[in-house]
């Protein structure tokens, strides 16, 4: 018989993997609230300087949580330009809807979460594009056994995330849009552009108009496989934001040492992240992905991206290893072993960057300081 399990509501096993920001993040936003002095525009929770302050944090705000006083110190969550963030949000307050476009892992979801929690208090009303997105994925779909036996009534409809978005005067987010095809695109236009659905499956009152507050945060990569581009009406209708990958190496270490260090408390794995290890990270990722190193060694450049989110999961990766086949503290070995498998995906030649790496970068530094011959040997035998 299986062990009685201790799995009360409370007990780890039963937490969740992954909450929703606007739960992860739900005393931010409720200091922030308290403490906002202008008047968010209809429908949305805070007014667009708070929203401001949520993504790109440094404060600490003063406020009444649970019945007690409290400080509350407001995290940075984008990494990266403020501008963009503020050129985002006024977008979202406008007639137009936001693309978010860049490369892979540039943190393109996780600043349309973050936007959607701030401005409206959810960050779950989502639609993921895929090749297999329909048209009812994105308007409504009937109870087919109830539209049979009662014929189409309103509660016989199942609402998209869109259309519940659009009833709240809240935001939509729509992830990888760009891998939907065509047609299916096309149904946004009619979302974007009347604000409205029709149902026309239904005798009367067949319209479900959006309430103020409603608009739309999409997100496409640049570099994807199967991509479709967007019809110039669909265009027309979007203010694009351009996410680049992050351009110094002091922001990459910060947001590589933030992020661990929170996925570190999530897993419930207390393991050492020092901040020379994470610096020897980002030199390694920064100068593969640029070919070239500081001191103007030419490398071969692979074909994967090597993005930030990828930087994230090599220190996870090596975090686990130190701490399950190790004694926890993270060193430069750790980064070698688990980085293999990020830079050498389908393409086997990418084995040969990481090789010249070794040879030309890790081996020369290694002469004067342990930790690159450390990262050195363990990538050579991994190779
Ligand atoms: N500029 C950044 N600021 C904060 N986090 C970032 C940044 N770039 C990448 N990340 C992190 O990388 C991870 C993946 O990012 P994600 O939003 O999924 O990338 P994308 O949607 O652009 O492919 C997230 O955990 C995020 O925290
Ligand atoms: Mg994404």
């Amino acid at each position: 018989m299986a062990k009685k399990s201790d799995a009360s509501p409370q007990s780890p096993a039963n937490e969740i993997l992954r909450e929703a920001a606007e739960v992860r993040y739900a005393d931010q936003l409720e200091a922030l609230k308290q403490n906002d002095t202008e008047e968010p525009p209809t429908n949305w929770h805070l007014s667009p300087r708070s929203v401001l302050a949520y993504v790109t944090g440094g404060k600490t705000l003063k406020a009444k949580i649970g019945g007690k006083a409290v400080e509350v110190p407001i995290t940075r969550k984008f990494f990266g330009d403020d501008g963009i963030v503020e050129r985002a949000i006024v977008t979202l307050a406008s007639e137009r809807a936001l693309l978010l476009v860049g490369e892979p892992g540039t943190g393109k979801s996780w600043l349309s979460e973050h936007l959607a929690a701030a401005v409206s208090g959810n960050s779950t009303l989502t639609i993921q594009g895929t090749a297999g997105t329909t048209e009812e994925h994105i308007k409504y779909s009937w109870n087919i056994a109830r539209v049979i036996a009662e014929g189409p009534r309103p509660d016989n409809l199942i609402p998209s995330p869109t259309m519940v978005a659009m009833r709240k005067g809240g935001l939509l987010r729509f992830e990888e849009l760009t891998r939907c095809v065509p047609d299916v695109q096309d149904a946004l236009v009619s979302v974007l552009s009347d604000k409205a659905i029709a149902v026309p499956e239904l005798p009367d009152n067949n319209m479900v108009w959006a309430r103020p507050g409603f608009n739309v945060i999409a997100t496409a990569n640049t570099r994807d496989q199967g991509v479709n581009e967007l019809s110039a009406a669909l265009k027309r209708r979007f203010n694009y934001v351009y996410i680049p990958i992050v351009g110094d190496q002091k922001t990459e270490v910060k947001i590589v040492q933030q992020r661990s260090a929170e996925l570190l408390e999530r897993y419930n794995l207390p393991a050492k992240l020092s901040p020379p290890v994470i610096e020897l990270l980002a030199t390694v990722f920064r100068e593969i992905r640029a070919g070239k190193t500081a001191d103007g060694v030419s490398l071969k450049k692979p074909t994967t991206t090597l993005s930030t989110a990828e930087a994230i999961g090599v220190a996870l990766d090596a975090a686990l290893h130190a701490r399950f086949f190790g004694d926890g503290e993270v060193g430069p070995a750790d980064i070698a072993r688990n980085m293999v498998g990020v830079v050498v995906k389908e393409d086997q030649e990418d084995k040969d960057s990481l090789k010249e790496y070794a040879a030309l970068v890790a081996k020369k530094r290694g002469v004067k300081e342990k930790a690159w011959k450390d990262f050195h040997d363990a990538l050579v035998e991994q190779l």
